[in-house]
């Protein structure tokens, strides 16, 4: 029979606490890309010199990409935002089910150890809460390449034939741009005989910062953030130092935390170019934005519903789909949120609606009618977004919520509390 310690062990996980209805005043700091990080570290094995990463995030997300690196042979240690890497005995090219399934990225190693070894053994990701997350695309460019691959009891099992175990440039075109799939077969085409080309590429930011690590580790990559990316293959490559870009997602959700709490903030770092559909939905709702040398000041004024539909970059980017939703819960009037990108990635609707949110959720299709206020209740995110939109719902709402779900908060977000508090948010973490 449960008694009363089982029962409040059972209720008080991790969370936040969050005192809502103050402003913020002042600025919020971004931190090193998150989605850029993951796949420059997978990037290092594609040189047995040493890597130099500056500006990495103090993210779960890394130390778990960081345990796989180590898992591998490479050698690697942080201090602060410095990841110093050198892949140079790489002896273990499999990787544990455990460590892959609970962080995707972690399957992005597979194009870099097929260039560098020829071999590679990796668990197929599996899908995570947000949607199935194939990765038929990754192992379609690999084909292309002349990489053997097998497929069987879960796991992904590829080879490079051939006495120099070298793969061969090709020209693939992408059935969808995949973020992931960009990168795998771009790590993969860079020591590959010959040229490759990647028609239908992914477009993201992300895509730029893995070419300019890699060319600054000797590949001759052109054309990256377009849709054609053409890449000369090249022998090997050599270590180099690479600062990691600012991560738009995380200045993103700042932006939508000054218009959710009616505060007028500096956002800084941030390249506007990587937010520019965000940044029109913010205008278009009623902030006021000021760009100025590195970041963005923005007064929000009366905020207003507008429709967003998720794409691929440059559209409205998924990942802040979650957080612009809580903004447009405190609209006034209507707004229309279609999620085109993933098939189960609107959690976070009940727990809106939990804090008095009018949302009506047809699909992937979600119609809010905008509320004065929310109401602080006990809430929780189901992944690392919808979390995060918690948090910003929560710090607008009247009264005090508790936000449930900090190991996915944690996986994308370096001290959000600290950097919020710092501008005048009252949150606490038990
Ligand atoms: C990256 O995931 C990001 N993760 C995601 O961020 C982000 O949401 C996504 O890109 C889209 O921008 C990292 O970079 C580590 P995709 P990725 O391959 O590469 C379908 C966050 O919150 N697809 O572009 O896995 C897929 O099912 C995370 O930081 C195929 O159909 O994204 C999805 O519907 C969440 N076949 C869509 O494409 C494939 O072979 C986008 O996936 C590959 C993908």
């Amino acid at each position: 029979m449960p008694n009363a310690a089982t029962i409040s062990k059972r209720i008080s996980k991790p969370h936040l606490e969050v005192q809502g209805n103050y402003a913020l005043s002042g600025e919020l700091k971004v931190s090193g890309a998150k989605n850029s990080a993951l796949v420059l570290m997978a990037a290092s094995l594609l040189t047995e010199e040493k890597l130099l990463l500056e500006n990495v995030p103090q993210l779960t997300d890394i130390e778990g990409m960081s345990e796989i690196l180590l898992t591998m042979g490479v050698n690697l240690r942080q201090e602060k935002d410095e990841l110093h890497i050198q892949a140079a005995d790489l002896h273990h090219v499999e990787l544990p089910y455990e460590l892959v399934h609970g962080l995707r990225a972690s399957f992005f190693c597979i194009g870099p150890l097929l260039a560098r070894l020829g071999r590679a053994k990796i668990p197929l990701p599996g899908g995570c809460e947000i949607g199935a997350r194939p990765v038929l695309e990754h192992i379609k460019g690999l084909k292309a390449l002349g990489a053997y691959i097998n497929v069987e009891h879960g796991v992904v099992t590829a080879s490079v034939p051939g006495t120099q175990k070298r793969l061969k440039g090709t020209d693939v075109v992408l059935d969808c741009p995949s973020v992931g799939a960009t990168e795998t077969i771009l790590m993969a085409a860079v020591l590959a005989e010959g040229q490759s080309s990647i028609e239908n590429a992914a477009q993201e930011p992300e895509i730029q910062d893995l070419a300019k690590l890699l060319n600054c580790m000797g590949a001759n990559i052109s054309g990256a953030g377009g849709p054609k990316i053409t890449i000369k293959g090249v022998k090997q490559l050599h270590g180099c130092n690479y600062t990691v870009m600012p991560d738009r997602i995380e200045a993103g959700t700042f932006l939508i935390a000054a218009a959710i709490t009616r505060s007028k903030l500096n956002v800084a770092p941030v390249i506007p170019e990587h937010l520019n559909a965000v940044l029109q939905k913010l205008r278009d709702c009623g902030c006021d934005l000021q760009i100025n040398e590195d970041g963005i000041e923005i007064t929000p004024g009366e905020i207003e519903g507008v429709d967003i539909t998720t794409q691929p970059f440059p559209g409205f980017p998924t990942d802040l789909q979650a957080p612009f939703m809580a903004l447009m819960a405190t609209a006034k009037g209507t707004s229309v949120i279609t999620e085109k990108i993933y098939e189960n990635r609107m959690k976070h609707v009940p727990e809106l609606q939990r804090m008095g949110a009018s949302i009506r959720l047809q699909g992937n299709t979600a119609v809010i009618e905008g509320v004065p206020q929310l109401s602080a209740a006990p809430v929780s995110g189901g992944d690392l977004r919808s979390t995060a939109a918690m948090v910003l719902a929560s710090l607008s709402a009247q009264g005090v919520s508790k936000v449930e779900g900090l190991t996915h908060l944690d996986r994308g977000y370096a001290a959000l509390e600290e950097k919020l508090n710092q501008a005048g948010a009252r949150i606490l973490r038990y």
